[in-house]
């Protein structure tokens, strides 16, 4: 699921042409009729569909039609990148512990949005990316891989993001990977890396 540049789908789409990850790439699903990532699954011709939450009556409606998609495509992995809205509780419930994101910081530094540019503000010495199971708290589901990324006294939200989405690209279908693979168990709100 996306919303806007889809460089980390993109990034998925290629480990899978490239062998490195096997699975299918069923949909891509965009909240944002304008996302740039929608042209890019075409191109790579994914099923892309828009939905958008001003159509329906509630979050849960909207929802409530996105998990009857997934359930047509017989999804078994639902993976925000870059997906801009709070999962609600439809969807969690559908697919609970199946569905994964990427956070570009250390978390639980830095949650919610712009997180290159708190941990810029901030000062950090590091940073990086994080994939993590989402739950009912906003980036505070259990973390599955990081990586860390330096920050120099120079670097500006726009610098660290660059630097950390080269990380982003990698960890991602890494840990699309190990789930695949049937590696990954949640014990006590860890994971555990069979
Ligand atoms: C990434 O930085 C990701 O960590 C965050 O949103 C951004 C999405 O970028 N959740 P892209 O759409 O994958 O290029």
């Amino acid at each position: 699921m996306i919303s806007g540049r889809g460089s980390n789908m993109e990034a998925v789409i290629k480990s899978v042409d490239q062998g490195l990850l096997n699975v299918k790439l069923a949909v891509v699903i965009s909240n944002n009729p304008e996302a740039k990532g929608i042209d890019v699954a075409r191109k790579y011709k994914i099923p892309v569909y828009v939905f958008e939450i001003k159509d329906y009556k509630s979050k849960d409606e909207y929802e409530k039609a996105i998990v009857k998609l997934l359930y047509e495509y017989e999804a078994g992995l639902v993976a925000l990148a870059g997906y801009m809205k709070i999962v609600g509780p439809v969807m969690l419930r559908a697919f609970k512990d199946r569905i994964i994101n990427i956070h570009p910081s250390l978390l639980p530094a830095f949650k919610g949005l712009k997180a290159q540019k708190q941990a810029v503000d901030y000062g950090v010495r590091y940073s990086g990316c994080s994939v993590h199971f989402v739950n009912d708290t906003l980036d505070g589901g259990p973390v599955i891989l990081q990586e860390v990324v330096p920050v120099d006294i120079d670097d500006t939200e726009e610098t660290l993001s660059s630097k950390i989405l080269k990380y982003e690209h990698i960890l991602f279908s890494q840990a699309i990977k190990l789930y695949s693979e049937n590696r990954l168990k949640i014990v006590n709100n860890k994971v555990k890396i069979i």
